[in-house]
Formats: structure tokens, sequence, C-alpha cells
């Protein structure tokens, strides 16, 4: 990143929506790494005297299933005192036959002004984001993109390493093992990482890896011990089996043993490094439960800046939206 100040914290995001880590100017990841580090800091008392977000109205549609993300922008919602509309698919209009842009028109004629969507269609976000009004926050499309995920990643690992503004992730080697095919937390990884300095290194079995590694800025490496040799990081993926359709099978203990993070392999990394994965985890299968559940993971730490995040997003978005108008 050039232009790396974190005075961008005055200037506002430029973008009116967020469906992908490549719409964000090297001044929006500065001004959210900034936000998100200062309601970090914020007691719930402080964020209720300021009253960021209150009066507004969040919309949240979630079409596939969800722990983190949902709760996570539920909470972040929440402690801006925004009001959150959680429209249930399954008992909405949808099920009559109304289109999801349908939808969307009407959350935001109801007065909603983000609406938090996570959908299995790929480019889904950003199609509606072109067709409303209203703030559109991509919470995972199909294969494609997890933007605030990737960008609570980074956050993540900014944090714990203790890095300098100007330098971000310079000089930082990440390894990301396992399904890069199917998992948009990857594609969104390896679109962020390496531009904020970081050397990305890619492994996992072959039929898992994603035909257009080439495309991104990171190293392949077909064996996994040679990946996390000196890594930093290990950043595991989940194998999503949910977007297999019978063409991988992988017993559970043959694939940790081949491709998953093993107490074994773990004592081989360096003495610093730490654990990521964006969860769900898949125990036993990508990772071992002893290695989850180690002291250097950082898992749950992603878990708890998921909410300073999406809070500097949010905050972000509606800031910039009023700033428009
Ligand atoms: N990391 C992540 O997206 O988790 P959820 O599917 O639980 O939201």
């Amino acid at each position: 990143m050039q232009n790396s100040s974190v005075s961008s914290e005055e200037n506002g995001l430029k973008i009116q929506h967020l469906w992908s880590v490549e719409q964000l100017s090297d001044d929006d990841i500065l001004f959210l790494f900034s936000w998100a580090k200062q309601f970090s800091l914020m007691s719930n008392q402080d964020l209720a005297n300021k009253s960021f977000l209150r009066g507004e109205f969040i919309g949240s549609l979630f079409f596939e299933n969800s722990t983190r993300t949902y709760l996570s922008f539920y909470i972040a919602a929440r402690k801006l005192l925004a009001e959150v509309v959680q429209l249930d698919a399954a008992s909405s209009s949808l099920m009559k036959g109304e289109s999801l842009l349908d939808t969307a028109r009407n959350m935001e004629a109801l007065g909603c002004s983000l609406l938090v969507v996570r959908h299995h269609e790929s480019g889904i976000a950003e199609k509606l984001a072109r067709a409303v009004n209203m703030g559109i926050i991509n919470a995972g499309d199909g294969e494609n993109e997890h933007p605030t995920q990737a960008l609570l990643d980074a956050f993540t690992l900014w944090h714990h390493f203790a890095l300098p503004e100007k330098k971000l992730l310079h000089g930082l080697k990440i390894a990301i093992i396992g399904d890069t095919k199917h998992s948009r937390v990857a594609k969104s990884n390896m679109r962020l990482l390496p531009r904020l300095g970081a050397d990305v290194v890619v492994a996992g079995p072959a039929s898992l890896m994603l035909s257009d590694l080439h495309s991104y800025q990171v190293r392949h490496v077909e064996n996994i011990d040679e990946a996390i040799l000196g890594a930093d990081v290990v950043m595991m993926l989940r194998i999503q089996q949910e977007r297999m359709s019978g063409e991988v099978f992988f017993a559970k203990n043959n694939y940790l043993e081949q491709f998953g993070l093993t107490m074994p392999r773990f004592l081989k990394m360096p003495p610093h490094a730490v654990i990521m994965h964006p969860g769900p985890i898949n125990r036993g299968v990508e990772i071992a439960d002893e290695v989850a559940d180690h002291g250097r993971s950082l898992i749950l730490g992603q878990a708890k800046n998921g909410v300073f995040m999406r809070m500097a997003i949010l905050h972000g978005l509606i800031r910039a939206r009023q700033q428009k108008v």
C-alpha cells in the first residue's frame, strides 16, 4: 500500500456498498482499521453515549447458514444503537415468488439504509448494489467473495503482530491451506492480504485448488509442509462439503493426515507463528482439536474482531451515504 496514513480516518469511505475487497482504496482500508481499533477500545457505555447509528435501520437477509457473520453484524449494529430488521427468507414473501430484487427494493422503501445479504449466487451482492439505492454489504456470495471476513482477518493480524500503520501486513508470511476452489474467504483474502504487503503461499489438494490461482498475487506449492515452513500465520480453510457435487470425497482421517494441520505439523512451525480459521471448523478434518484450541490459535479472536470490523463497516458506509446526500 502507498500513501498510508491513519489521518485517512477523517476522510471517510469512498464507497457506498461493499461487495468486494477490490472496491476498497488504501484510504478506505486504513479508515476501517482505524475505526475497528477505536471501537475495540470503547465500552458499551461509551458507545451508548455516542449513539453513532441511532435511528438507522439495517436490513439482514441470509439465504445460507451463518453463526459468526449473522451474529456479529447484529451485535455490531446494536452496539451502534441501530435497529436491525432480520428478514427470515423462509417466512417472507420470497416463498410466494417475490424476487430478491423486489424484496430488497421493498426493504429500502420501508426505511432500511443498508442491507447485509448472504446468498448462494456468486455476484448477487454487486447486482443488487447496482439496482437499489440503499447500501448493500456482501456477507458471502456463493463461491465469490466474503469481503468483511477478509477485512477482519487482516485487522486481526495487524493488531496481533502490532504492525505499524504505514506497513500494515508488510513482511508477514501467510500460508493459506485447503479448499481454495470453493472458499469465498480464500478469494477475498488472496486479493486483500498481498495488497497489504503479505507474502501469501497457498497449498492444498490438487482437486480443491482454484483453477485461476495464477491471477492472484500468491505463490502455490504442492506440499503443505513446505507451505507452512517459516510461516508467521497458517490460515486453514474449511472443506466446503456443501459446495461439492460429489466430485470429491475425502475420508476424514485421510484428509487430516495429508492436508490438515496436525499437532506434529504445528510443532514444526516457528514458535511465534499463529493459527487462523474463518470458522466454522471441521474438527478432525482440516485441523486437529488440540491445534484449534491451542494458545496460539487466533480463531476466537477473529470472531471477536468481526464485531469491531463490522461496526467500522456499518458506521463508515452510513456516514459515506449521509455525506453523499
Ligand atoms: N466465517 C463465517 O462466515 O462464518 P459463518 O458462516 O458462521 O458466518
